[in-house]
């Protein structure tokens, strides 16, 4: 049975949601499920706007089907070739074989590559170019890597409405709703925005701040994304925050941590830092990756201007959860954050130096102390060492110096590390007797901690 919305008065959307994939293109959960937005022009020309992925493809075809009413299909635009989008136009390609293709040079590839087929009489758009349809005008734009290299936008001049394909999109299926201004937003809908965002195409911030330089010059009443609501209202609102997310700008002062811990020791550091934080009154959230998708903790990543990542040493290593999450941060371009770090060993603890080499490779990421260092748990009295981050963590977040403090830490002795096993031994120096504890290795075995 046909579900569909008007968009305007000849544009209608037609496409359709899925509630049951828990998993997004294999990789992020979707708990409020995933739309797939099609759209159909009825002008005189008829047009569709990128087809749907293969889960929701019977509702799409009966959605198109009531919607044409018996019409021809003439064009097909083809925005972006994933195939959340364009897993169905080979099928379509075969209901409406009279319909043309309109794309670029790119997407032809891609046509071929997925559907094994040459769309015949293919329009190809470059730059500028324009299609009219009747009432309608549509320049295309080019915006390449957001998300696929082929991707590009359409301006209708006509109604002013861009079609972005996946940019200015979110997870969640739509409810009903078509438009954001059904909804509260910011508060049901943001946080979701903003993991698509950052997890979808936060690795391509210039490309996205190109494609909003492009859009700046265009006057644009309506934006139509290839995932969540349409906006027609207060555009503004989330064009902001792509401008902040693309330059890789935190949105809120505050801190944001991290922490795999297997026994809790780790967690009852972490949980002590927030509870000094707060009392400090610095915005503070806490993701526990042992339990938590990396996707969540990525976009508190862009959301924070200062991150604490807390984690035990495992396989003289970094726990697998907080290595995982370092990387996937690494691979998405974060950048220009204020970091912390806290690291346990119970015999050798070397995460803390293992992670900021990770964060060394990242641009513009400045450890603001030398890391917490915990043995197992937080030893008597060492509550004072979590204090003191929590003080250089506020006085950074509220722009401060950092408190002298830091720089005491900074510069306190950092022992010798058993190059065997990894054993550390805390003193400025080194008895020439000295037999490691664990492996039982001389003192010759042993070097200065970097
Ligand atoms: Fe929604 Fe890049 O596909």
């Amino acid at each position: 049975m046909y579900c569909i919305r008007k968009v305007t008065e000849d544009l209608v959307w037609i496409g359709a949601n899925n509630r049951q994939h828990p998993i997004f293109e294999a990789a992020y959960p979707v708990p409020r499920g995933m739309s797939f937005n099609s759209y159909l022009l009825l002008d005189e020309k008829t047009v569709v706007f990128d087809t749907v992925d293969r889960s929701v493809q019977t509702q799409f075809f009966e959605n198109l089907e009531y919607a044409l009413n018996g019409r021809k299909l003439d064009y097909i635009v083809v925005h972006h070739m994933e195939p959340d989008h364009a897993a169905t136009l080979g099928d379509l390609m075969l209901r409406h074989p009279e319909a043309r293709i309109v794309c670029n040079g790119k997407t032809v590839n891609m046509i071929r590559q997925f559907h094994w087929t040459d769309p015949q009489n293919a329009i190809l758009m470059k730059e500028g170019d324009t299609l009219s349809t009747g009432r309608h005008t549509f320049t295309f734009v080019n915006a390449p890597m957001v998300h696929w290299p082929e991707v590009m936008v359409s301006y209708d001049s006509t109604d002013k409405i861009l079609f972005s394909a996946d940019a200015f999109g979110s997870f969640g299926a739509l409810n009903g709703v078509l438009f954001a201004d059904e909804v509260d937003f910011q508060r049901d809908w943001m946080d979701d925005a903003r993991r698509y965002y950052t997890n979808i195409v936060g690795k391509y911030g210039p490309q996205v701040s190109a494609l909003l330089a492009k859009a700046s010059k265009l006057d644009i009443q309506m934006i139509c994304p290839l995932h969540g609501p349409v906006w027609r209202k207060d555009l503004g609102v989330l064009i902001e925050k792509y401008a902040k997310w693309a330059a890789y700008q935190p949105e809120k002062e505050g801190v944001a941590i991290a922490f795999a811990s297997i026994y809790g020791g780790t967690e009852a550091a972490a949980n002590i830092l927030a509870c000094r934080l707060a009392e400090r009154g610095i915005p503070v959230e806490m993701y526990d990756l042992t339990v938590t998708d990396p996707s969540y903790v990525v976009a508190a990543a862009f959301q924070y201007s200062h991150l604490v990542f807390a984690s035990v040493t495992y396989n003289n290593g970094i726990f697998t959860a907080m290595e995982n999450l370092l990387r996937d941060l690494a691979h998405h371009n974060l950048q220009n954050r204020k970091v912390a770090l806290i690291q346990n060993g119970s015999w050798a603890p070397a995460s803390g130096k293992l992670m900021a080499q990770l964060l060394d490779e990242m641009k513009g990421m400045t450890l603001l102390e030398a890391p917490v260092t915990l043995k197992s748990a937080l030893a008597q009295g060492q509550e004072t060492e979590l204090d003191a981050l929590a003080g250089v963590l506020a006085a950074s977040v509220k722009g401060e110096e950092p408190a002298p403090a830091a720089q005491e830490s900074q510069e306190k002795p950092r022992g010798f590390v058993c190059k065997i096993c990894g054993f550390i031994y805390e003193s400025d120096t080194l008895p020439d007797d000295y037999v490691c504890p664990i492996c039982r290795r001389p003192a010759s075995d042993f070097e200065p901690v970097q």
